[in-house]
């Protein structure tokens, strides 16, 4: 039966499914939170994934797959083993089953140091030799970066040039300029940087003028996990007196 359903791919799929297996012995369902899970860099997690009725998946194909990549073994038993081959280069080292569990179909997967490239939608698909179900649960994952450093680059165009840079965010972060009213300064456009890990850098130039105050913050924000991080300097004397020619 699954056999005709690999050949047969595609929209008939569920239909066929439904047909070809209507006398199957063996049925089950694949389960999961419904809801996204939030995991925070570094941490280890648990993607849930189960069997409904409980049976034993040992004798299964267990698959976890990250959809966002085209070539997506995050992890496969099969056969009472771990199948090493063909996973996602990343993920090395960092996945595994409760095998202790799988003969309540309980085919949940742990991820260890979770990274930012870890984001995405993960397929839990589990085979027997004549059936087949998944289901598939999105992970978000949540990285609050450096204390943003601030650099002072001398005298540019009339003002003070200064670098503000920070760190290790993930979702990408915005970095914005502000004075110390809070008003947004224009600054140069911001540069990001991902690193293998998938973690972002942000940096972003500003020429300031002399103010009352001559406070100027960097703040580096990610409304979408509600986190920012902000450093303020101080400027005592802005701008030289001019040189006079004699
Ligand atoms: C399987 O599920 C049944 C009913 O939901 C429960 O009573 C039983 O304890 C479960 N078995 C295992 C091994 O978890
Ligand atoms: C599966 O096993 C993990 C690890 O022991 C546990 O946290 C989780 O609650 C189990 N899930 C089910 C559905 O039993």
């Amino acid at each position: 039966c699954l056999e005709l359903l690999y050949i047969l791919q595609g929209n008939h799929c569920k239909l066929l499914k439904l047909l070809i297996c209507l006398f199957s012995s063996e049925k089950f369902e694949v389960l999961g939170p419904t809801d996204s899970i939030v995991a925070v860099a570094g941490d280890d997690i648990i993607l849930p994934c189960y069997l409904k009725p409980n049976i034993s998946a040992e004798d299964m194909t267990v698959d976890w797959l990250n959809l966002d990549f085209l070539d997506s073994r995050v992890f496969r038993y099969q056969n009472h083993r771990i199948i090493r081959e063909d996973q996602i280069l990343f993920y090395s080292g960092r996945t595994s089953l409760y095998e202790e569990e799988l003969w309540r179909g309980n085919t949940s997967l742990k991820l260890t140091r979770v990274q930012g490239t870890d984001e995405g939608r993960y397929k839990c698909l589990i085979q027997s030799k004549s059936w087949y179900d998944d289901f598939t649960v999105q992970v978000l994952v949540k990285a609050v970066g450096s204390k943003p450093v601030v650099s002072i680059e001398g005298h540019r165009e009339g003002g003070m040039g200064l670098l503000c840079e920070s760190e290790g965010w993930h979702p990408e972060p915005e970095l914005v300029w502000l004075d110390s009213k809070g008003v947004h300064l224009s600054a140069g456009l911001p540069e990001t940087h991902r690193d293998l890990d998938g973690f972002y850098t942000v940096k972003r130039h500003v020429i300031v003028q002399e103010t009352d105050t001559n406070r100027f913050t960097c703040r580096v924000q990610q409304s979408r996990i509600n986190e920012k991080m902000e450093t303020e300097i101080h400027l005592p004397i802005l701008v030289p007196n001019p040189v006079v020619d004699v």
